[in-house]
């Protein structure tokens, strides 16, 4: 690992692979453009039961990527700001909303710095799978959701479980890691980018990717830290992606995946508010 660096290098290796990844995401099972132009929203049952009817309210969505849960919110009659610091990402979001007469305000900016680049305050404060693991500091974030959040605004989180670090499949059997991973920054030699299933990768130009492995107890003190209210916490045995060979797809929601006989949390959601 390259001690040498600082956490804005680390970040800005990670913008420069989601931009590739943002690329070979135009032809993606996970993302499916096809069927998201024509008119297929990219919302699981989680998400869209936790938050309700969204329409009329002031939305922020951080680490939006190429957009498509962003359109989809906006599409329930959101107003949407959408925020990544990977521009090719957002040129991708910028186009799909476009082609979907969907009004929603993209913003180019490292979640960090957003209170220099962005005025204003929301109702409803949200972000969703695979975007913490990316953030070198949880206390920094926190204070930014709050930060853009009203008095009485909603924040909400749909998130990939940290327990996900502890295992790994090894010729096809999930097994407990022999030994328990750092807390980071982890530093990874990335040439791939996933797909809806587990055979579904696409191959990109190599970067490092730098992650942190937040346990939820960091999560949830970070925001009570930064003055929210912890109004709910779930965890659930399904999993946005196939990420073992062994998951089926799940029943009752086509977006989600789980393992045979539930063994374990995959995801967790938690909302949170800022007091009156
Ligand atoms: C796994 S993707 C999120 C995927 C999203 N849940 C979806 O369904 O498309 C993570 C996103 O976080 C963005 N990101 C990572 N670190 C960031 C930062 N510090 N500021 C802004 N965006 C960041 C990346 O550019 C990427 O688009």
């Amino acid at each position: 690992m390259d001690t040498a660096i600082d956490d804005r290098t680390r970040m800005q290796s990670n913008q420069q692979g989601w931009n590739r990844r943002a690329l070979a995401h135009l032809d993606s099972t996970y993302y499916d453009l096809d069927a998201f132009r024509a008119g297929k929203s990219s919302l699981r049952s989680l998400e869209k039961g936790a938050l309700g009817d969204v329409s009329g309210k002031d939305f922020l969505h951080l680490q939006c990527h190429i957009g498509l849960n962003a359109i989809s919110w906006a599409r329930l009659g959101a107003n949407v700001t959408a925020v990544d610091f990977a521009d090719e990402a957002l040129k991708i979001g910028r186009e799909l909303a476009d082609g979907l007469n969907t009004d929603i305000t993209f913003v180019h900016a490292n979640v960090f710095d957003l209170p220099q680049v962005l005025d204003g305050s929301f109702d409803i404060v949200y972000t969703d799978y695979g975007v913490l693991h990316l953030l070198p500091d949880l206390k920094a974030w926190a204070k930014v959701v709050a930060h853009f959040l009203r008095p009485g605004g909603v924040f909400h989180i749909a998130e990939i479980h940290p327990i996900l670090a502890a295992v790994e499949e090894v010729d096809g059997v999930l097994r407990v890691r022999p030994e328990r991973l750092p807390s980071g920054p982890l530093e990874d030699e990335v040439s791939a980018t996933y797909g809806d299933g587990y055979d579904d990768v696409q191959h990109i130009e190599s970067y490092k990717q730098y992650s942190w492995l937040w346990t939820i107890p960091e999560i949830m003190g970070a925001l009570l830290e930064a003055g929210l209210q912890i109004r709910t916490f779930t965890e659930v045995p399904v999993d946005c992606r196939q990420r073992f060979s062994t998951m089926v797809r799940d029943e009752h929601d086509e977006g989600f995946w789980r393992l045979p006989g539930d063994p374990l949390p995959l995801s967790w959601t938690l909302s949170a508010s800022k007091p009156e």
